[in-house]
């Protein structure tokens, strides 16, 4: 027995970007985007349109943090007409940002209380989002639920509320083109992550299993092309289709082991989000040898029927992509590492995961991490 559920629109294809123009006819909105000169070019081009934005947003940095949001919000309550849209254009931190103003709006004593207190988010008639991913990684656009970070705290909070899905999301992988080896390596990876995360989930089901597996497979298949051709539309476009995969996959089930094992990782060793969750991949995959066969089926249709050697195929792609697998490279201490494990098993995210620790444990060893 099982539900699935998704209401996000999407629209999906090569310089589809001009169709926010529609999307937006007649709508009071505000652009929520990145600082850098590259983003410039999209709210420029809506700037200059019949209908031009009440407000552009910029002061996004990667991870967005509580205090980046509080300044958001007061420069949100400056405006003074009623906003019906936040068009966001940007990756996943973006996205994230256009969620938290849109759930609190001006109101910074429901975001503190969300953040600090530990209260329920107090999230009344939010502000419709229409999302524009330019990094093909996170799949905020499809999910309802959205990362901040308090790094003052050393803490990060999962804001999730049902009426926090985008109404519609344009994918155009033309603006993905100039991204940087560096990132399209790390966000394919967190498209990997999520899919893979769905699988070995107690929320999975055949339908967000399905779109696990697709989302995979295209990842396997296209990233390391891609990393050699970064500007291959064709390329970008598969990517893309992959992280629409993978959004549909873990919309539903949530992340697991891997994301509750990335946090801290990203807090404490500034290791950028999509390696983080993605490195220990290999070894979570060969934990998963005998512990339940509806996953391991779906797991072997990933990997050539072949579960046994998952594990090392997996690793060595990544090796191709110079990620960094063992606690050397990533500069985590073995004890601090121990502590993460710990921790990472007892949390949410941790629960949702269907192997166990012993044999994750048992399986990193053998794969050299440390
Ligand atoms: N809400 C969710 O469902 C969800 C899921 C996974 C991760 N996250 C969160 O998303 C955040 C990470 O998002 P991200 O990986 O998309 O990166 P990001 O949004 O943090 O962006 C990283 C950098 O890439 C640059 N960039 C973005 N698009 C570009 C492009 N097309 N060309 C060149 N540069 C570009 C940005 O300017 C920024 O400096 C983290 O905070 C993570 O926790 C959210
Ligand atoms: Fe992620």
């Amino acid at each position: 027995m099982w539900n699935y559920f998704n209401p996000v629109e999407i629209i999906f294809g090569e310089n589809r970007f001009k169709e926010v123009h529609d999307a937006l006819k007649n709508k009071n909105y505000i652009i929520i985007t990145h600082p850098e000169e590259i983003f410039k070019k999209y709210s420029d081009e809506l700037k200059s349109s019949s209908n031009p934005p009440l407000s552009i947003m910029t002061d996004v940095q990667p991870n967005p943090d509580y205090k980046d949001i509080l300044e958001l919000q007061k420069k949100f309550s400056s405006i003074n007409e009623s906003v019906d849209y936040i068009l966001a254009i940007g990756g996943g931190s973006v996205t994230d940002t256009a969620k938290a103003i849109a759930a609190f709006k001006d109101k910074q004593e429901y975001l503190t209380d969300f953040v600090r207190n530990k209260k329920s988010p107090r999230v009344e008639n939010p502000i419709k989002i229409i999302a524009i991913p330019t990094t093909s990684g996170t799949s905020s656009e499809l999910t309802c639920w959205a990362t901040i970070w308090d790094k003052e705290k050393n803490n990060k909070l999962s804001l999730a509320h049902k009426s926090l899905y985008a109404e519609k999301t344009i994918i155009d992988p033309s603006i993905m083109v100039d991204k940087p080896l560096g990132l399209t390596i790390s966000t394919g990876l967190d498209a990997l992550s999520h899919s893979m995360e769905s699988i070995w989930n107690i929320n999975a089901n055949p339908v967000s299993a399905s779109h696990a597996i697709q989302a995979s497979k295209l990842v396997l298949e296209n990233l390391p092309l891609l990393t050699k051709d970064l500007r291959n539309v064709e390329l970008r476009s598969n990517i893309a289709l992959a992280c629409v995969h993978a959004g549909l996959a873990f919309s539903n089930t949530k992340t697991a082991i891997a994301h509750n094992l990335s946090y801290p990782v990203t807090l404490n060793y500034g290791i950028q989000h999509g390696i983080a969750c993605s490195f220990t991949l290999p070894m979570i995959t060969k934990s998963m040898v005998g512990i339940d066969s509806v996953a391991e089926e779906r797991l072997k249709l990933i990997f050539n029927n072949n579960l046994e050697n998952a594990a090392d195929h997996l690793s060595e792609f990544m090796r191709s992509l110079e990620v960094p697998l063992n606690l050397n490279e990533i500069k985590v201490p073995v004890q601090e590492w121990n502590n993460i494990v710990d921790d990472a098993f007892l949390g949410e995210r941790g629960k949702n995961f269907i192997g166990n620790k012993e044999a994750f444990i048992s399986s990193a060893k053998s794969m050299g991490l440390y």
